[in-house]
């Protein structure tokens, strides 16, 4: 088992990652709670699964805990799944010690922290998740919230849990499109903060595509998540280092939104995204071109999409256009861009242009 502290504004928390944690969910709760009613937050997908392990743990350590099982997708990450739960909990009559779970992806825990985070203005959550995206990225950093129709993560708050176990042995059952999506954000991080990591991937690409090989695992997951940990570490609010997560995320978001939600995964619209950061760090002489095209070899040989043509959707450049119009990193209708200047040395810039991007994801 490998530990990481994370350090954010609310308190200082501990990420733990290996197989078979989820048998310790009561053990690591109890260090933050009192035995007595639990609610745990899961999704229809992930709920069969991997309940049994997490709810046998809780009951040993004296909690009762009282399950609430959404649909799955990224539409319960609504302010009516909000109400459901705040219903569950007003019901459990619970105060200000009682504590959520959240066992699931990234929408579970978006949204179970967000109703830890407000009822009765924040109770304690604890986070089991079962996706790779959500061990690598939405664990870290304390940010939790809901969609609303008007747009994604619209409405939030930073409300870091106790403590996270990321169970590996959860990632067995995952979609195989769903690890790969939570690859991307790995080779994100890969590329602009960790060269080691990107050497151990390239080295051996193949064992990294799915969740087979656990000695992968160990070694991905962890370098992840203490990678995100030390960039968002004093910078939650993203004025300062944590702005190279967004690498290839300007792009990625506008192919993500013009495909309509759900048809390109966020992980292969971020894919395609880094190709072209990479591409206008080319073109703008800050990057050699090998490093692009060994950058672009990798992706393939992790079985990620590198152009838009290898989306599994059609994207038209105008609607791309429109959404990188309206993109809320904006300065002064400039885009803010973070380019590279070889593997480990990211670059923002503030000088972006839509025409610029477009012209890179065009080949
Ligand atoms: N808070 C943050 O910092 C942060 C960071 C990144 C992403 N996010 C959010 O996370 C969400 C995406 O997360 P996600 O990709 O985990 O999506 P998700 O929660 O929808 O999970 C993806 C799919 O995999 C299924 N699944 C999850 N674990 C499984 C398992 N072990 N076995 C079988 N099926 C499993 C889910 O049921 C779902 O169908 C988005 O809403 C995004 O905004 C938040
Ligand atoms: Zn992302």
């Amino acid at each position: 088992v490998r530990a990481v502290r994370v350090e954010a504004a609310a308190r200082t928390y501990e990420v733990r990652i290996g197989a078979d944690l989820l048998a310790g969910a009561g053990d690591a709760l109890a260090a933050f709670a009192r035995p007595g009613p639990v609610l745990v937050v899961t999704d229809g997908n992930v709920g069969p699964l991997w309940l049994p392990p997490a709810l046998t743990s809780l009951r040993a350590r004296g909690f009762a805990p009282e399950t609430v099982t959404l649909p799955a997708g990224e539409g319960t990450k609504s302010i009516s799944s909000a109400d459901l739960l705040y219903r569950a909990l007003a019901r459990m009559e619970a105060d200000r010690s009682t504590p959520v779970v959240a066992l699931g992806g990234g929408v579970v825990s978006d949204l179970a922290g967000f109703v830890a985070a407000t009822w009765l203005r924040g109770v304690p959550w604890l986070a089991l998740p079962t996706s790779l995206l959500a061990m690598v990225d939405a664990s870290v950093g304390g940010k939790t919230g809901v969609n609303l129709p008007a747009g994604k993560n619209l409405v939030g708050a930073f409300w870091p849990p106790v403590a996270v176990l990321a169970d590996t042995a959860t990632l067995a059952t995952l979609p195989a499109r769903e690890f790969r999506g939570g690859l991307a954000e790995v080779v994100k991080v890969a590329i602009t903060l960790r060269p080691d990591l990107l050497d151990a991937l390239a080295a051996r690409p193949a064992r990294f595509t799915s969740a087979a090989d656990s000695g992968a695992l160990d070694l991905l997951v962890p370098a992840s998540v203490e990678a995100k940990a030390c960039v968002v570490t004093g910078d939650e609010r993203e004025a300062g280092p944590r702005r190279v997560l967004n690498f290839g995320h300007t792009a990625g978001h506008a192919i993500e939104a013009a495909a309509g939600y759900g048809a390109v995964h966020h992980g292969e619209a971020v894919a395609v995204g880094m190709v072209a950061a990479l591409r206008i760090s080319v073109r703008r002489g800050l990057l050699p071109s090998e490093t692009e095209s060994r950058l672009i070899a990798l992706l393939r040989a992790l079985g990620l999409p590198a152009s838009q043509a290898e989306l599994p959707a059609e994207v038209s450049p105008a609607a791309v256009r429109a959404f990188l119009s309206s993109d809320k990193k904006r300065r002064d209708g400039r885009l803010v861009l973070v380019l590279l200047a070889g593997i480990g040395r990211p670059v923002i810039v503030e000088d972006g242009a839509a025409d610029e991007v477009l012209a890179a994801l065009a080949g």
